[in-house]
């Protein structure tokens, strides 16, 4: 199963990809994730991605296309990958296409994930997630049982430093500029599939469920 996740900030990918790697047990590879991961590792990549990162812009194609190039060439995604937030550009899409081909692997489905523009920025700065393992909350749509505390690991709950809302503003413009043709992309070459994304999440997962139903 090799499936790409798309959608704008909010939109509700990493809540979705959370489900789809636990009931379908492939690699979850999150382009942001493995940012903020070398950010906190303080690496030369972590450095280099805070710059865009802090900004709401996105890092340069030459330095994601590797780091997924990278990613996708473990063992681990033999089995298949659920990528996250990549690709964001025609370029990166064009990269990846390469790469499957001389990994010998081809994209199932390309799963967009649509949600209305003024939803996002509620979505986004309500956001919390759990600092030990990753699970994310909303402290209204989705809260945790116990203010500040995650429901499965009982980690401390922080909220990313790009949820501010003027971050989160110039977030949802970069990625709009970019969404137009790297839709036209997928579209053209039949992977995409749209999901409504305003349902309520366990819904939103159900859709998903069908649509691979066929794959598993
Ligand atoms: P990244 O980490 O990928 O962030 P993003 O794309 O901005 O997306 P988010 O993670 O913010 O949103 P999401 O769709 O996962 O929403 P979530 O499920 O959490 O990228 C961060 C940065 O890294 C970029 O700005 C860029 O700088 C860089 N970067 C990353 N990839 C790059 C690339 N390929 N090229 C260049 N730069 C790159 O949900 C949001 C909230 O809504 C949560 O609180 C959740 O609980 C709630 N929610 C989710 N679903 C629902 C629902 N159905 N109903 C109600 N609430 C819901």
């Amino acid at each position: 199963m090799n499936l790409v996740l798309m959608g704008l900030p909010g939109a509700g990918k990493g809540t979705q990809a959370e489900r789809i790697v636990e009931q379908y047990g492939i690699p979850h590879i999150s382009t942001g994730d493995m940012f903020r991961a070398a950010m906190k590792e303080g690496t030369e990549l972590g450095l280099q991605a805070k710059s865009f990162m802090d900004k709401g812009e996105l890092v340069p194609d030459e330095v994601t296309i590797g780091i997924v190039r990278d990613r996708l060439s473990k063992e681990d995604c033999q089995k298949g990958f659920l990528l996250d937030g990549f690709p964001r550009t025609v370029p990166q899409a064009d990269a990846l296409e390469n790469l499957l081909v001389d990994l010998n692997k081809k994209i199932d489905f390309v799963i967009n994930i649509t949600v209305d523009m003024s939803i996002l920025m509620e979505r986004l700065t309500g956001r919390r997630i759990c600092k030990e393992c990753g699970s994310t909350y909303h402290l209204v749509f989705n809260p945790p049982t116990k203010e500040g505390v995650c429901d499965r690991c009982g980690g401390e709950l922080y909220q990313r430093a790009d949820d501010n809302a003027e971050t989160v503003q110039n977030r949802l413009d970069v990625n709009i500029k970019q969404q137009e043709p790297l839709l036209t992309f997928y579209e053209t070459k039949g992977y995409l599939r749209t999901i409504d994304g305003q349902q309520d999440i366990q819904k939103v997962f159900a859709d998903i469920e069908q649509l691979l139903g066929g794959l598993a």
